[in-house]
């Protein structure tokens, strides 16, 4: 007797139950077999088990049969020559443990290697449960997505079987793949990989794959949307001495009241109005940098088109820019100055 292992592809994700006897009762050569079932069966799932047959000369009619107290639940069967699997299907109301009993060549009068064994299996509705989570529902471009996957065995203890897990962007590419994941702790499994700046907006999905079995998990990739931030400008009512200079208040705030930091950049000029219309003044630019507000002067003998007149009538035009730390930027247009001669004003206003 020695024991053997099978190297299948999907099996090396099972716990397997194997039985192997070697015995030498009807030819020269040293026969055997080998059974392997998974040790848990999923009720209502149609289960594999693989039979091996050493050194077979001849076809071995095997049949399979699952029991509980005595009382046949299901049955099949199937021929192998060396290789094979003979597939079962669990009733979908069973649950616990269960009897498998094994067949090679019941009658005698059959041809081919016969044995006989049987095993315990456990039937369970579900099987080992994997939880897929996402540090966030929603990514931005060039942010970080972490992946926690967790499995947790029928009776809620972790599970340290190897994983497989890859993410599938929206076009359905595979953007990457992780083989053979081991936990690092308590079933956990970590996984980290950084968004490109222009990835592919839409529904991102993580595929993990246990125990012959696939999971999936949803998560969101959107545009980066700036936040948005309002401005207020506190210019002067008006102007009445074209040689003086006033202070303009900006002040930059999000919608959500928290005061925005920043460049600001204003352009600012004084254009004629009324008989002065045609007359166009100089820009001034000025940059500052605001946290949640900022002041600068506005000298309007600047921008005066003209000679400073006892006539002139004018308005002040500014454009106020703000970009924000974060990336947004807002711009607002302010013309309610009105700037004109002093004498004038005090001598309209008498
Ligand atoms: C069933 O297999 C076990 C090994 O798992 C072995 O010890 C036992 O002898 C086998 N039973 C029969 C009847 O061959
Ligand atoms: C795995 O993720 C958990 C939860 O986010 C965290 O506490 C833990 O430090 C992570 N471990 C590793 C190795 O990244
Ligand atoms: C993801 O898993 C759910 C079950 O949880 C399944 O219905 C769905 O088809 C899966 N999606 C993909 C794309 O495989
Ligand atoms: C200032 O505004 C004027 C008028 O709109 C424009 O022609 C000029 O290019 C602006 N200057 C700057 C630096 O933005």
């Amino acid at each position: 007797m020695r024991a053997l292992h099978v190297h299948h592809k999907s099996w090396t994700l099972w716990t397997v139950f194997m039985v192997c006897v070697m015995s030498g009762v009807h030819s020269q050569e040293r026969q055997g077999y080998l059974i392997a079932a998974p040790s848990v069966f999923r009720a209502g799932v149609e289960e594999a088990v693989s039979v091996t047959i050493f050194n077979a000369v001849e076809d071995t009619r095997v049949q399979l049969q699952l029991s509980v107290k005595g009382e046949i639940v299901a049955h099949s069967h199937g021929t192998v020559r060396d290789k094979g699997t003979i597939k079962i299907k669990v009733p979908s109301d069973l649950r616990g443990q269960a009897h498998l009993k094994v067949w090679g060549n019941r009658q005698l009068n059959e041809g081919g290697f016969i044995f006989h064994n049987h095993t315990t299996v456990t039937v369970d509705s579900k099987g080992t449960t994997v939880f897929i989570q996402t540090d966030k529902p929603v990514y931005k471009p060039r942010q970080k997505v972490l992946i926690n996957v967790y499995a947790v065995t029928p009776d809620l203890r972790p599970t340290s079987e190897k994983i497989e897990a890859y993410i599938v962007d929206p076009r359905g590419s595979r953007i990457i793949h992780w083989k053979a994941l081991k936990s690092v702790c308590c079933g956990i499994v970590n996984m980290s990989f950084p968004l490109s700046d222009q990835p592919v907006f839409g529904e991102w999905l993580v595929f993990v794959e246990m125990q012959g079995h696939t999971y999936n998990k949803s998560f969101e990739v959107q545009k980066y949307v700036m936040p948005r931030f309002e401005l207020i400008i506190e210019p002067p009512p008006y102007i009445r001495d074209l040689n003086s200079c006033e202070q303009v208040t900006v002040k930059a705030r999000y919608t959500f009241g928290k005061p925005v930091s920043g460049k600001l950049t204003v352009n600012m000029t004084v254009n004629g109005i009324g008989y002065y219309r045609h007359e166009v003044g100089h820009s001034v630019v000025k940059s500052m940098e605001i946290k949640g507000s900022a002041t600068f002067r506005l000298c309007v003998k600047d921008m005066m088109p003209l000679e400073v007149t006892d006539h002139f009538r004018g308005a002040v035009n500014m454009w106020v820019t703000v970009s924000s730390v974060d990336g947004g930027q807002q711009t607002m247009f302010d013309d309610s100055t009105h700037a004109m001669s002093g004498k004038v004003l005090y001598w309209r206003s008498k």
